[in-house]
């Protein structure tokens, strides 16, 4: 995700916001930019790449042209337009008096922009965040806000709709920046004489450790020596004052002992940032289509191709598009598909599915539909990346980087993601009517509170992995949308505990499989919902019975009130009702948590970098 960093004070502004993006390159970013005031012009430098291509940039300009005590920072990782130099922040106003560093997606950013555009306003850039310094400066220089820069700022953000952190730096009044947030991060660095800003404390950890965090709509008038917090209205509202006691490395992971940790936690916001804006007016959208409702009409089948946790993801896309659009679906590992000839044409739309959009197997994959005439749509979390680049249309996960090289949160908001295909392709072709497709928005939309309190299983799962210790074989056993949970569960416990796990279908066990259960085998199980396909619920329940008749442990994922399950499960992990084919998105993630408790058991001691994977596979 995009990092902020904005000061306040006596001293040079450059220095401190450069150490600030460099403190918060963890966060990953494809670009990153520096404007600075101090009253005579705003100076800006911004550049796609890494920091050293800015601070190359910085060499270029000379850092006298980059004088002032009032300057904001930014790392971008691009959700909005492509990762280069234009699209990078921070954005200046069309008169130049205004710089703005954004994080977040401004999502009525469209009919924005078509309203500078209709005032002979030039936009620049290919992002949602460019009309927030636009509209500023057109509300300071005309009308009933004129002059004013907090009335302003307070006008803007009243018209903004999404989820945003935002940072206004005005040349008329270089002795304070004011900053907003609305579900996206914000934190104040008070210092001596000086203030920070930071969408996270490592932006200004090395200078203060007194902190203050804003609330959800939130606004904050910073200047060196005092800072006032107000209500999207104007109204005075209070922070949540703090003392920071991480150190930097630990600043990083949010406090978290790693950073798959950190992104398990980040889920609710990765699954809610994917489906932020695609559904408005009653209508499912996907990013950038060249994919018109005729061609999505004109599909008669669909061929998901991916790798790995994308692959499982995909498994849900299957079940999803064939119950919502009745067309058929194949889905194959990428790295099988184009070998085995797959009968393709152009009424075939292949679906490909990659968190880094660089897999050498997936984007071969892509390349091979290409050729045979098939329409490419690609699910990708890295805007700009190779897969989206050569695919006819995208749609963003917006999970933001994910440093972890298990796919933790990438998981989520792929399956997020491919259920608005779903959705998308159900409503060109007419198999849901309008009032369906808006009720499973609605339950999509629900999933990332659902989230929340499935997190507060952590403590239960730790006490579970404990007493299991240093297992060395485990089973995960699902049916329907639960098949595809237990085999991701599988996988993240192979990834981090090294040691061999198996997903099956439950219904599978009978012919094979049961004769691995023995005494004391940990057995995982994902219960269907009681109140969706009832036959499926009892016949899981079967299932359960008879691998604890031959001795397994059960550790039983259920709805809560479901009671059928109980006598049957050594260990019970609750998550709230939901529709079916949303239940993944619940299930999965105590899976991610007792993989990783049981890595540590099984000796794994570094969660992020398992052994002889990379984050990026570009090899075939
Ligand atoms: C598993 C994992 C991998 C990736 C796979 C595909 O935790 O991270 O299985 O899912 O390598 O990677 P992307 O999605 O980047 O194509």
């Amino acid at each position: 995700m995009c990092g902020i960093i904005g000061y306040v004070g006596q001293r040079q502004g450059l220095p401190i916001a450069l150490d600030g993006l460099r403190n918060m390159e963890y966060r990953g970013y494809d670009s990153a930019g520096i404007a600075i005031t101090q009253g005579a012009g705003i100076a800006a430098v911004k550049r796609a790449g890494k920091l050293q291509n800015l601070e190359d940039r910085i060499d270029e300009v000379g850092v006298e042209s980059l004088k002032g005590t009032t300057a904001i920072g930014h790392t971008r990782w691009a959700t909005h337009g492509r990762p280069i130099d234009e699209n990078a922040h921070p954005h200046l106003s069309y008169d130049g008096k205004v710089a703005i560093v954004h994080n977040g997606i401004i999502e009525n950013f469209a009919s924005l922009r078509d309203e500078l555009r209709a005032a002979g306003i030039e936009l620049r850039s290919e992002t949602d965040s460019e009309v927030a310094a636009h509209l500023l400066a057109r509300a300071y220089n005309e009308g009933e806000t004129a002059g004013d820069f907090r009335a302003s700022a307070l006008a803007v953000l009243n018209r903004l709709e999404g989820a945003f952190t935002i940072l206004f730096m005005h040349d008329d009044h270089p002795d304070q920046i004011i900053a907003a947030r609305r579900s996206t991060p914000l934190i104040v660095g008070v210092g001596e004489g000086e203030m920070f800003l930071g969408s996270d404390v490592a932006a200004f950890i090395e200078h203060t450790k007194h902190a203050v965090e804003l609330g959800q709509d939130n606004v904050v008038i910073l200047r060196a020596d005092e800072y006032e917090i107000l209500n999207f209205d104007g109204t005075p509202a209070t922070g949540r004052p703090f003392e920071i006691d991480w150190d930097l490395a630990a600043a990083e992971k949010g406090g978290y002992d790693s950073f798959m940790l950190k992104e398990i936690h980040e889920q609710p916001a990765a699954v809610r940032d994917t489906l932020a804006g695609h559904y408005q007016d009653g209508r499912v959208t996907l990013d950038e289509q060249n994919l018109t409702d005729e061609d999505l009409k004109y599909i008669d089948q669909v061929f998901v191709v991916a790798c790995g946790s994308a692959y499982h993801s995909g498994l849900l896309a299957k079940y999803a598009i064939e119950h919502w659009v009745r067309v058929p679906v194949q889905i194959e590992v990428a790295s099988e598909f184009r070998y085995r000839d797959p009968i393709l044409d152009e009424r075939t739309l292949v679906l490909a599915i990659s968190q880094s959009g660089e897999t050498a197997d997936t984007l071969e994959a892509v390349r091979h539909a290409k050729a045979q005439g098939a329409k490419v749509l690609a699910v990708c979390n890295t805007n700009g990346s190779q897969i989206p680049r050569e695919s006819d249309a995208v749609l963003y996960t917006h999970a933001g980087p994910e440093i972890g090289v298990a796919s933790t949160k990438a998981f989520l908001a792929q399956v997020a993601a491919n259920y608005i295909v779903g959705l998308a392709l159900a409503q060109a072709k007419g198999t849901k009517y309008p009032d369906e497709i808006a009720e499973i928005y609605r339950s999509l939309e629900e999933i990332p509170a659902k989230i929340e309190r499935v997190l507060e299983c952590e403590e239960q799962v730790t006490g579970i992995a404990e007493v299991l210790g240093a297992v060395r074989t485990m089973l995960f056993l699902g049916r329907g949308v639960g098949y595809p949970v237990a085999l991701e569960g599988a996988l993240k416990l192979k990834e981090l505990a090294y040691i061999h796990a198996e997903g099956f279908p439950a219904g599978e066990l009978k012919h094979g499989p049961i004769a691995l259960i023995e005494d004391d085998l940990p057995v995982v199980v994902i219960v269907p919902s009681p109140r969706g396909v009832t036959v499926l619920h009892s016949k899981i329940v079967s299932n359960i019975q008879e691998i604890r008749a031959r001795g397994a442990k059960t550790i039983v994922i259920a709805e809560e009130g479901d009671t059928a399950v109980e006598p049957y499960a050594n260990w019970l992990i609750r998550i709230p009702e939901s529709p079916s084919m949303m239940q993944p998105l619940l299930a999965t993630v105590p899976l991610q948590y007792l993989a990783a408790e049981i890595a540590g058991h099984c000796g794994n001691t570094d969660i992020d970098k398992p052994r002889n994977l990379a984050k990026s596979v570009t090899v075939e």
